[in-house]
């Protein structure tokens, strides 16, 4: 697959099959994503990626939560701006007004919504995830490295024939995950990667994309 077709072809996908994912595929993937590039080499990502038993835990110790009505523990970092202006608000609305479209859900539906929500922390039934942290002391140039490998690693997953999907949602119940990774404490969890085969059933999601670059001659 080239690198045309890897980023045509990478999605956040929300449907997975429970089709397990090789650890030897993993291994290659986290191996040549660790050439991403970074300010200073820093390198300043730390993963854990579970799979089995480990991540089974974690599905469920937050399944608890999320059934006992539990909001969440308190937030390390701010998803968005609290007050987030046109045009990123309107394009944050179409994407979750799409998604829902696609998946049936009506608009008034608070339940379904909250459900499809709540796929989130059943990593939307993949087998695999990944769970990336930074260290607390870095700067807002560092959490870019962490999307630039991110990528990066994304990418090289779609070139294994695997999909996967970014969720920043994983910080609502950060405490869940680092019972069972057991972080050091100078660690932020930016976001959990859902990783394994698309479920073909799932409903096809395309997300527009605007027009945001300005070429100068
Ligand atoms: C850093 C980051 C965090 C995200 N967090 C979530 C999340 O918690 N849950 C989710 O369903 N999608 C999440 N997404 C996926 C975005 O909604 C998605 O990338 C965006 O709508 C564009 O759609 P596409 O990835 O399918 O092109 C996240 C994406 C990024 C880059």
């Amino acid at each position: 697959m080239n690198v045309y077709d890897a980023v045509a072809s990478r999605r956040a996908v929300r449907r997975f099959t429970d089709a397990p994912v090789p650890r030897e595929t993993l291994e290659r993937v986290l191996t040549a994503a660790s050439r991403a590039p970074s300010g200073g080499n820093l390198q300043p990502w730390h993963c854990y990626v579970l799979t089995g038993a480990s991540l089974a835990e974690v599905k469920k110790r937050t399944a608890e939560r999320v059934a006992a009505g539990d909001p969440g523990d308190p937030r390390e970092f701010e998803m968005y701006p609290p007050t987030l202006k046109s045009p990123y608000r309107e394009r944050r609305v179409a994407a979750a007004e799409q998604r829902y479209a696609a998946l049936g859900i009506p608009r008034a539906d608070e339940r379904a919504r909250r459900q499809a929500v709540a796929a989130n922390w059943d990593c939307f039934g993949a087998p695999a995830a990944l769970f990336c942290y930074i260290p607390r002391e870095m700067g807002s140039a560092q959490w870019v490295d962490i999307g630039i490998y991110l990528q990066t690693l994304m990418l090289l997953l779609r070139a294994e024939g695997l999909h996967s999907c970014p969720q920043m949602a994983w910080s609502v119940y950060r405490r869940t995950v680092a019972e069972v990774v057991s972080p050091p404490d100078d660690l932020v969890l930016f976001c959990g990667v859902s990783i394994g085969f698309e479920d073909a059933t799932a409903p096809p999601v395309r997300t527009a994309r605007a027009e945001t670059v300005v070429f100068l001659e």
